[in-house]
């Protein structure tokens, strides 16, 4: 077993000749609140470093009965969507006093239960999930525990929990109209994770401008089933070998966009001369890409910002309204991937 080479507050206090409160005070950035002369704080924190002090938070958990922690799950941290959202969590959450666990659950109901259990026994304060989206049961259970929780993205209707999400109908509806507006009639949608609420209401919103523009429901072309490259990779090359292929693509997410791109690519085709592309969900590179991508962006920043703030209210007391269920509006960012067939 590994020799102990760090001292405790007492300790330290000891080697110092000083009182534990005087050290502690210090140590939490108080020396000023508490008029402690500028050469003790000086000598505290030098013997800090040299002792190897550091302060046990399991000790200051038990005192304050928190740990000031924050679990956070989402379905793939290297989806740069989640990742975005994950650094603008832990940054607002640093900026609160608390820090961040984070686990991913590799789009795994199975996994994601599993990091609840593990964070929940690592006695964290609260919890923010972007869950894998398919089933709330295990989400309504911890709810009711009376663990703070908020679920983020990928939500679901009826739900006592609260919800940060996008509005992903109202973007879609945008993207589709885009087309429309630009002479595309014949638009293919390559959707992601079924039965996911992201999912359905992006459908529902390509649905219902086609509606709108009085395309005929037999016309539309709904293909796919994942939120993931291969799937936009897959659905695209088919569509675009077909004998008589779709004018446009709308991809309902970054991951489908890139198989998308791959796709045009591997077939020698070109965007937009060859075929239309519109995405789901801006990303660093959409504006760089050798045909600028007009993308729907979700607000990565206020969801991640509005899911900290409803925790905190959460571990600080507060009952947030049952069902509070907050949609963030998405912004279209028009470029240089739709070709406007009306001239
Ligand atoms: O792949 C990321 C997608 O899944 C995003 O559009 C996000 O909304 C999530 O549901």
């Amino acid at each position: 077993m590994k020799q102990r080479t760090s001292i405790n507050l007492k300790e330290l206090a000891s080697q110092l000749n000083l009182s534990v409160t005087t050290v502690s005070r210090v140590l939490n950035g108080k020396a000023k609140q508490y008029r402690i002369k500028a050469e003790t704080e000086q000598r505290v924190r030098e013997a800090a470093n040299i002792f190897h002090y550091s302060p046990n938070q399991f000790a200051r958990s038990l005192k304050l009965d928190k740990s000031e922690t924050i679990g956070v799950i989402v379905p793939d941290i290297s989806n740069p969507f989640f990742s975005e959202i994950v650094k603008n969590i832990e940054r607002e959450s640093k900026n609160r006093g608390y820090a961040v666990f984070i686990g991913d659950s590799s789009d795994n109901t199975t996994q994601e239960i599993a990091l609840i259990n593990y964070f929940t026994s690592r006695k964290v304060d609260g919890l923010i999930i972007a869950p894998v989206g398919l089933s709330s049961s295990h989400l309504n259970n911890i709810y009711e525990s009376g663990m703070p929780v908020v679920i983020i993205d990928r939500s679901f209707n009826d739900v006592d929990f609260p919800v940060v999400t996008s509005n992903n109908y109202q973007g879609a509806f945008d993207a589709t109209f885009e087309l429309l507006k630009n002479g595309h009639t014949k638009i293919a949608l390559i959707q992601g994770l079924q039965n996911s609420q992201p999912n359905t209401d992006r459908v529902m919103g390509y649905v219902d401008a086609m509606k709108q523009w009085n395309i005929p429901h037999d016309k539309l072309i709904i293909v796919g089933n994942s939120f993931s490259i291969e799937n936009g990779f897959i659905q695209a090359t088919k569509l675009l070998q077909a004998a008589d292929p779709p004018t446009a693509i709308f991809a309902l997410s970054n991951l489908i966009t890139l198989g998308v791109l791959k796709a045009v690519s591997d077939l020698g085709l070109v965007c937009p001369e060859n075929v239309s592309l519109v995405s789901f969900d801006e990303q660093a590179y959409s504006a760089f890409l050798n045909t600028p991508m007009t993308t729907i962006e979700q607000n990565r920043e206020e969801i991640g910002l509005r899911a900290v703030n409803y925790v905190l209210d959460q571990i600080n007391g507060l009952r947030l309204k049952k069902g509070l269920f907050l949609k963030i509006d998405t912004k279209i960012h028009l470029r240089k991937s739709i070709k406007n067939l009306n001239i």
